[in-house]
C-alpha cells in the first residue's frame, strides 16, 4: 500500500515548508506520526550513465565470486595436501588450506559486496508504507483445514494399510544413518595421539630460544627457560600440533626450596620442567615469579606451585600442571627419562 491509500484520517494533517508531511500531535495521539521523509533521489536514479557504471561494478563483483569459485575448485584438485608456504606474518601454513580459504573468502564477499551496492544504488530506495493485517486465519478457514487433513488421512489408508504404515516408518527411522556413516569421512580416529606427546626417554630437551641442547650449567637459579623436543623443527608439517602438547617450561630453584618428594626426583639439581600449557583451557603460561617460584597464566589468571607438584593454588584452572621427568645423559645433556605420565593441557580428561 502507498502512501496515498492510507485513509484520510491517519494521514499527518500539517506540511513543512517543502510541503512534506510533519509530524502532528494531539490528545488523542501524543505522540506524533513523524510521516514519510521526502524521498531523495539518488545520483543514480537521474544519470543513467551512473546507473550503469553502477551496473558494470556490480556484475565485476559477481565475475569475480565466480572466478573465485573456479579458484577454488582449482586449488582442491591441484594443490597437494602436504605442501606448504610461507605467508607473512603468518609462518609456514598449508598451501591448500590457505588457497582454500582465501578463494572461498573472496568468493562470498563478492557475493556480499555485489548485492550491497545493488540494492544501495540500483534497486528502488522509495520507502512505502503497508498497515498491518491481522494474520490469524479466519474460523471457517481453519475448520476447512482440519477437515482437509482428516480427509487425507482417510483417503491414503494409513490407518488400514498396517504394511506400508510399518515399512513407511521403517524406512524414515533408517535413513538418518546414512548421515551418521558420513561422519567417518571426519578422518581416523585420534585413538591415544591425544594422551601422548613426543617427549620419551631419551629426547634432548632443546632451547626454544638456541635451538641447542642444554646442559645444567645453561640453567641459573631463578630463571624460566623454555624448550622443545629434540627432532622437532618449526618447519615440520605438524610442528604446531606436536608443539601445542610436548611445549615445556623449565625453572631451577634450591633443591631445599622443593617441597614435594615426587617433585624433587623428577628434577634434576633443582631444575624442574612442566607442561608450558594452562589446565584451564589451554594457553601458553609465561609469567614467573622467583620469590614464591609461581608461575600465572596470563589468560584467566590461573597460578601454578611450581615447588609444589605444579599444584593449582588460585584460578580456574582445575588441575596440577603435569611435569616431566628428566636426568641427562652421558655428554651432560638435559633430557627426558619419559613422557608426561598424564596428559597435558584443559583437564576435560578428568571427566570422561
Ligand atoms: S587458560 Fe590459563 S587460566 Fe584460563
Amino acid at each position: 500500500m502507498s502512501s496515498q491509500d492510507i485513509p484520510e484520517k491517519n494521514l499527518p494533517t500539517a506540511q513543512d515548508e517543502h510541503g512534506a508531511a510533519v509530524a502532528v500531535a494531539d490528545e488523542e495521539n501524543p505522540f506524533a506520526d513523524p510521516g514519510l521523509p521526502p524521498h531523495e533521489h539518488r545520483i543514480q536514479d537521474i544519470d543513467e550513465r551512473a546507473a550503469k557504471r553502477s551496473e558494470r561494478t556490480v556484475a565485476l563483483l559477481f565475475t569475480t565470486s565466480m572466478l573465485a569459485t573456479i579458484g577454488f575448485i582449482a586449488s582442491y584438485v591441484t594443490i597437494p595436501i602436504d605442501q606448504n608456504i610461507f605467508v607473512w606474518p603468518i609462518g609456514h601454513i598449508s598451501a591448500l588450506n590457505f588457497a582454500l580459504g582465501m578463494t572461498l573468502g573472496v568468493a562470498l564477499f563478492a557475493i556480499g559486496a555485489g548485492a550491497v551496492h545493488w540494492a544501495r544504488t540500483l534497486m528502488s530506495d522509495e520507502e512505502i508504507v503497508d498497515e498491518r493485517h491481522a494474520i490469524e486465519a479466519t474460523p471457517e478457514v481453519k475448520a476447512k483445514v482440519i477437515a482437509d487433513f482428516k480427509q487425507g488421512a482417510k483417503e491414503s489408508a494409513l490407518g488400514r494399510r498396517k504394511l506400508i504404515r510399518n515399512t513407511m516408518f521403517g524406512a524414515l527411522a533408517l535413513f538418518p544413518l546414512s548421515g551418521i556413516v558420513l561422519l567417518r569421512d571426519l578422518g581416523p580416529l585420534p585413538g591415544t595421539k591425544l594422551r601422548h606427546t613426543l617427549w620419551k626417554p631419551g629426547k634432548l630437551l632443546i632451547n626454544q630460544n638456541t635451538h641447542e641442547p642444554m646442559r645444567p650449567s645453561d640453567i641459573a637459579v631463578g630463571s624460566l627457560t623454555f624448550a622443545q623436543p629434540e627432532g622437532l623443527e618449526e618447519h615440520d608439517h605438524d610442528f604446531q600440533k606436536e608443539i601445542a602438547k610436548a611445549a615445556l617450561m623449565l625453572v631451577r630453584i634450591q633443591p631445599d626450596n622443593i617441597k614435594d618428594k615426587q617433585t624433587l626426583e623428577w628434577s634434576h639439581e633443582g631444575i624442574l620442567a612442566y607442561s608450558k600449557i594452562c589446565t584451564h583451557v589451554g594457553c601458553p603460561i609465561s609469567l614467573y615469579e622467583q620469590q614464591t617460584h609461581h608461575v600465572l597464566c596470563p589468560c584467566h589468571q590461573s597460578t601454578f606451585d611450581l615447588a609444589d607438584g605444579g599444584k593449582v593454588i588460585f584460578g580456574p584452572a582445575g588441575h596440577a600442571l603435569p611435569q616431566l621427568r628428566i636426568g641427562v645423559n652421558d655428554e651432560g645433556y638435559l633430557e627426558a627419562l619419559d613422557d608426561f605420565e598424564e596428559p597435558v593441557g584443559p583437564a576435560f580428561w578428568e571427566r570422561g
